[in-house]
């Protein structure tokens, strides 16, 4: 048996990218009016949503759809408003995503190979509290474990964000406050310190060698010693 193609094909995860990109979303709908509830949205998620889809903030793991995290981490990273991301989710749950056009043996056909997400499986201020509980937790720890760390790219400030350095030091050129390893900004370390300790981890710190590249870990390396107590 072939396997099918998707038109169009673009990889879970660059979908939302490319919808904020392209400056899709209802535009402040979500957030007009009342404050959305995020425990409420919380607790939502987990019933509607968790059996299909990946949320660490959750503790979700469903792998039917994409893992969350991971879609909307290089979003995170790359500075966009929480309420684009809102606005994004809001959408995906009144939408959902419908019937998927394939191609099989070379012909255009429409099998519902992929499997699909039901629109409005919640609805109203319910939809807009998952949204905002989404918006607000969603990729903000980076890419969890098998996430894309290629797409970060070699820019050393969003790797320090997108592979969730941020999350547990302090670096203030990176506005993060994480608390679980050392304040870097008092640390100061040299690049070649950086790059070691990357490569290897030890204690609470995960290694990333194999995870981001070589490039990306001299990068980062860089970054960090090149802003840190600035
Ligand atoms: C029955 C399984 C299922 C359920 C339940 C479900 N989803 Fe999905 N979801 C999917 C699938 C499959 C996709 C990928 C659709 C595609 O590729 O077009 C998806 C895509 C998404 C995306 C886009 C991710 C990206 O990479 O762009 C978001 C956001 C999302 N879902 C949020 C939710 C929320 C919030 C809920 C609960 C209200 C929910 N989903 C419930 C299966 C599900
Ligand atoms: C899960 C939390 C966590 C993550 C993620 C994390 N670190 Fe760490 N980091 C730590 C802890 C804890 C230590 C102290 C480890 C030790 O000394 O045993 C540490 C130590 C360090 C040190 C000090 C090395 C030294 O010689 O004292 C540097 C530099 C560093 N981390 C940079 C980074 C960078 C850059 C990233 C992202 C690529 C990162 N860390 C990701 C927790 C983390």
């Amino acid at each position: 048996m072939k396997r099918p193609y998707r038109v169009g094909a673009l990889g879970a995860g660059l979908v939302a990218a490319a919808l904020l990109a392209a400056g899709c979303g209802t535009g402040g709908v979500a957030s007009a009016g009342r404050q959305a509830d995020t425990q409420s949205g919380q607790q939502l998620f987990t019933q509607n949503c968790g059996s299909c889809h990946s949320l660490q903030a959750a503790g979700t793991s469903g792998t039917i759809g994409p893992n969350l995290d991971n879609a909307f981490a290089a979003a995170v990273a790359d500075g966009y408003p929480q309420s684009s991301i809102e606005n994004v989710v809001l959408d995906q749950i009144r939408l959902g995503s419908g019937e998927i056009a394939t191609y099989t043996n070379g012909k255009l056909g429409d099998f519902k190979v992929q499997p699909t997400m039901p629109a409005n499986i919640v609805k109203g201020e319910d939809a807009i509290d998952v949204a905002a509980y989404v918006a607000s937790v969603a990729g903000q720890g980076g890419f969890t474990e098998g996430g894309g760390f290629a797409s970060l790219g070699t820019d050393g400030a969003k790797i320090f964000k997108g592979a969730g350095c941020a999350g547990c030091h302090t670096l203030s050129a990176a506005g993060a406050t994480g608390t679980v390893g050392r304040n870097l900004d008092q640390l100061k370390p040299a690049t070649d310190v950086v790059a070691h300790q990357v490569e290897v981890g030890g204690g609470a710190m995960p290694a990333f060698k194999g995870k981001l590249s070589d490039a990306q870990i001299q990068a980062v390396a860089k970054y960090v010693s090149s802003s840190a107590g600035k």
